[in-house]
């Protein structure tokens, strides 16, 4: 930011051409293969130009998030509200002034420049020759054959030298949209997404109970080996959300079929609070793939916390060739997202009003901070690291810093495919998925687990024929997904855990197999549960197993605890990861286990941290005691 020459060129009143030689912003070196000049584009084209402004509070603010999140700072659970998030990231007045100047000087009519919500945008209508003048270039028109699309785009941009350190990117210039094509290219999909693996039932457990606990997982088999308390009355203030994307719907008849059998402290026809997200369709299919997952998070969400309430964030309508998208549901709790660095991105995330081709598409504008989030957030979707642009990924990752400055705590599931990808996919030197079935290449890490903002939560389990007095193992009947980024550094908070797991158990592995230099976030933080939930479904009961299990239940026991931390007047727990590392003892270490994949035996569960399943399984008692403790 370049305070002090702004405060110069204010002082001389910038009446004349002030800002210095132009010089070059952003270049590109070709012209991406699948498009084709058409020509210079007609100089009277009208196209909305956006200014992106440079935020240069990011370090500044991962401090504050690090040192609000851990409990030896005096700034512990100081959280800020939404607008003062904004703030802190809205370029400051003086560049937005500065920049203003400049673009008035270029024959932009000042009363016509908007700035967005989150004050980092600067937005308005011109013209190509407006543009072509201002930014010292030249616009063609460009066609993708393929996608039957033309583009107005410039091949590189100028902007004046003084001007130049406070602008991030400017739109549309250089952005042709080839991501999508090179991803569907590589058959990689859109949406964010695993399946728990499930099982039929011969026949279903007693609700009480715990004979067989290592076989079949009812509340009653969580509430006796984790000591979960039952819980009696809701606290005001309190609040657990759980994220669905469509078509994945619950059923509310199948959560009735449950809690009449499993939690019956929970009163026939309780729902989730449905807060419905770009569209928030709901399919009625009965199928396994349509209705498990939501019905697997909401009977354990509901049946554990009852009657604190649970929100449902149902994101995304029925358009299956542009599902919703992670970054969707971040707008609407978040209304300054929406055009953050440019926006969601329209080769990945749903862009809305959608055409209406098919019944259930949704039509209106994006749902903007539409919604509060709640205390806590569990999300029991995942993709591959890889499968998106690190410019992708950092921005949805600093999403997630900034709830963490407002006290949310967010869970993932951590992936239930070790540590290839999903299906079982690793990655090849270029980047590219190794075939269908092919047992060999590089790890492949799921997201957002390797995201240093969220809580990833593996899998752990009772061991074969185990009781629930039994230390926990890492999942068997799937792979607790862990490791290492291949994007984001080692946030502090895990700088000794993971030197730890290095000094005394470095797998071995060399860099062609993962980034193994030591200097990566790793992935999960800890593991629960994860086998064989009972879950009603379609009337009757299946059992399912995956981290998708896991992630609801950690949020539950957060939730129980947000509730008495409530109660006795103290705030909700917000970002968890620097407490839980500041504290091991609360977990009881895993330390048999491994996530097999890649044509390796992936990472065993070790003594202290592990990319499998984290620092272990909670203590409930202990981190309760821990938390409550806390200011
Ligand atoms: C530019 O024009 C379009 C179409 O009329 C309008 O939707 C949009 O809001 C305008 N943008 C600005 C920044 O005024
Ligand atoms: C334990 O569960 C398995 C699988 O559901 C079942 O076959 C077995 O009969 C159960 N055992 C007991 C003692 O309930
Ligand atoms: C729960 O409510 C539904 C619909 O209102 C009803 O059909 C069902 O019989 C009720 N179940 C129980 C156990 O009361
Ligand atoms: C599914 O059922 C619900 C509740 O009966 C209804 O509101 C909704 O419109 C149905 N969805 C579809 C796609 O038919
Ligand atoms: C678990 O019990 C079953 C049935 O008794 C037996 O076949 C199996 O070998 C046991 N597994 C272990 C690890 O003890
Ligand atoms: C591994 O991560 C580090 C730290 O982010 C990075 O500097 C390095 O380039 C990565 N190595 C490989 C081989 O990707
Ligand atoms: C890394 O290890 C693999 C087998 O695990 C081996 O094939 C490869 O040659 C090794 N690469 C380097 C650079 O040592």
């Amino acid at each position: 930011m370049k305070l002090s020459t702004l405060s110069t060129a204010v002082a001389i009143g910038l009446s004349s051409i002030a800002q210095g030689a132009s010089v070059v912003h952003e270049k590109r070196d070709q012209v991406p293969p699948e498009w084709t000049k058409l020509g210079r584009a007609v100089p009277d084209t009208a196209i909305e130009l956006r200014i992106g402004l440079k935020q240069s509070n990011l370090e500044h603010a991962e401090d504050l998030a690090n040192q609000i999140s851990h409990p030896k700072s005096e700034k512990y659970g100081k959280f800020l509200s939404a607008q003062q998030v904004v703030d802190l990231f809205a370029a400051p007045q003086e560049v937005i002034s500065e920049t203003m100047q400049w673009l008035r000087q270029g024959g932009i009519n000042g009363n016509r420049i908007k700035p967005t919500a989150g004050r980092n945008w600067l937005k308005f209508n011109t013209t190509v020759a407006v543009a072509e003048k201002l930014l010292d270039t030249t616009y063609y028109t460009y066609r993708n054959e393929e996608e039957s699309v033309e583009v107005v785009a410039c091949e590189s941009y100028s902007v004046p030298e003084d001007i130049q350190p406070n602008i991030d990117l400017i739109m549309p210039t250089i952005q042709f949209e080839t991501r999508g094509l090179a991803a569907s290219s590589r058959g990689l999909s859109r949406r964010d997404t695993f399946s728990p693996k499930f099982r039929v039932l011969d026949s279903v457990p007693h609700p009480s109970s715990l004979a067989n606990c290592s076989e079949t997982t009812t509340p009653a088999c969580l509430r006796a080996i984790y000591g979960l308390p039952d819980s009696d009355e809701a606290v005001e203030g309190n609040s657990y959300g759980i994220v669905e994307f469509a078509p994945q719907s619950f059923n509310q008849d199948d959560l009735n079929v449950f809690y009449a059998k499993y939690a019956s402290n929970v009163p026939n026809n309780t729902g989730p609070i449905i807060d419905g997200i770009d569209g928030g369709y709901f399919s009625n299919d009965s199928s396994v793939d349509t209705r498990g997952e939501s019905n697997l998070d909401l009977c354990y969400a509901i049946g554990l916390v009852h009657p604190q309430p649970v929100t449902l964030f149902q994101v995304g309508d029925n358009d299956p060739v542009q599902p919703a998208t992670n970054n969707n549901f971040l707008d609407a709790i978040d209304g300054a997202y929406c055009t953050y660095e440019g926006g969601d991105d329209h080769d990945w995330d749903a862009i809305y009003p959608h055409d209406g081709e098919l019944s259930g598409e949704y039509l209106g504008q994006p749902d903007c901070g539409k919604y509060d989030a709640t205390k806590v957030i569990s999300i029991s979707y995942g993709s591959n690291e890889n499968d998106r642009p690190i410019s992708y990924r950092t921005r949805e990752c600093n999403e997630y810093m900034k709830l963490a400055l407002m006290g949310v705590t967010v869970l993932f599931s951590s992936g239930d495919t070790g540590v290839s990808g999903i299906s079982g996919r690793c990655l090849l030197p270029n980047g590219a998925w190794t075939p269908p079935g092919a047992d060999y290449g590089r790890f492949n890490p799921m997201w957002p687990g390797t995201c240093p903002w969220i809580t990833s939560v593996g899998g752990s389990a009772l061991p074969e024929n185990g009781s629930v007095t039994d230390k926990q193992v890492a999942a068997y009947n799937f792979g607790s997904g862990g490791g290492f980024s291949n994007i984001f550094a080692l946030p502090s908070y895990q700088t000794n855990a993971v030197a730890e797991y290095y000094s005394s158990h470095d797998p071995g592995y060399n860099s062609s197999i993962y980034n193994n230099t030591q200097q990566v976030r790793g992935f999960p933080d800890l593991a629960v549960s994860s086998q064989s939930f009972i879950t009603g479904l379609a009337g009757d009961f299946m059992a399912f197993s995956g981290t998708s299990a896991a992630s609801p239940l950690f949020g539950a026991m957060i939730t129980l605890i947000n509730g008495e931390r409530i109660k006795s007047g103290k705030g909700s727990v917000g970002f968890l990861n620097p407490v839980l590392y500041s504290h091991p003892e609360v977990f009881d270490d895993i330390t048999e286990g491994a996530n097999h994949g890649c044509g390796t035996d992936g990472f065993p569960a070790v003594e202290g941290w592990d990319p499998i399943t984290g620092l272990g399984t909670p203590n409930f008692a202990k981190l309760r005691d821990l938390l409550l403790s806390l200011p």
